[in-house]
């Protein structure tokens, strides 16, 4: 019977038929063409160097350079608003710079979120986003607490995690989630207390 399945042009077939044989089933030995080997082999080469240089030598990893980069515009943004005090007018001043609430966003999300929720709702901590306050009067005792933490009531102190600009900056964010609308709010805790105020 016509082998109809296996090509017979005698052209696609260049290589020369191999030894071995498994239940009547002969192989050709048809190389890969030389642009694909080398292609292969140039992988293996290029994975060699690329593990040296980035693994194990001085080139430096991408979460590295994002650091470095945060770093550059962390310091470009309080370049800008000079040392960052804990003082009412530093903080209500950066809690409505949509920039310097997305960098605060950062370590918001990294280091609150397990207590107080993303959108600042609460969770085992209190609702940041209301009117009532347990431990806050005004907008300086939000550095106070976030600082010094209110630990016997299992709030952590954070003055020994972060440095004072970057306190500073987690006050203003828990100042600015103030009236804003978190999905699945904690019912109020402690007392009502009037709007920010700069004095
Ligand atoms: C392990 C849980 C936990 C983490 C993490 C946490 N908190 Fe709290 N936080 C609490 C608890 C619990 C309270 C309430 C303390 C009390 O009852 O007096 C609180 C209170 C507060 C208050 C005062 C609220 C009020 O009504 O007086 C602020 C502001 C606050 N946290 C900000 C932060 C910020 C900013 C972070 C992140 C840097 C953070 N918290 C991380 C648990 C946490």
């Amino acid at each position: 019977m016509a082998d109809t399945f296996h090509n017979q042009d005698p052209k696609f077939h260049q290589g020369k038929i191999l030894e071995h044989e498994s239940d009547g089933i002969q192989e050709f030995d048809n190389p890969m063409p030389f642009w694909w080997s080398a292609i292969f082999w140039l992988t293996i080469g290029f994975a060699y160097v690329y593990f040296t240089y980035f693994v194990i030598g001085v080139g430096a990893s991408v979460q590295r350079e994002y650091q470095v980069d945060l770093g550059v515009f962390y310091q470009e943004q309080f370049g800008k608003l000079g040392e960052l005090k804990p003082i009412p007018a530093t903080i209500l001043k950066l809690s409505s710079d949509p920039k310097m609430m997305k960098a605060a966003q950062g370590l918001y999300s990294a280091n609150c979120v397990v207590c107080h929720a993303a959108d600042g709702g609460g969770l085992t901590g209190p609702n940041l986003c209301d009117n009532e306050y347990i431990n806050v009067k005004n907008v300086e005792d939000i550095f106070k607490v976030v600082s010094v933490g209110i630990v016997s009531k299992g709030m952590p102190q954070w003055s020994n995690r972060f440095s004072e600009p970057q306190l500073v900056l987690l006050t203003s964010y828990v100042a600015h989630l103030r009236g804003t609308t978190p999905a699945a709010p904690k019912a109020p805790q402690g007392v009502s207390i009037p709007p920010w105020i700069t004095k």
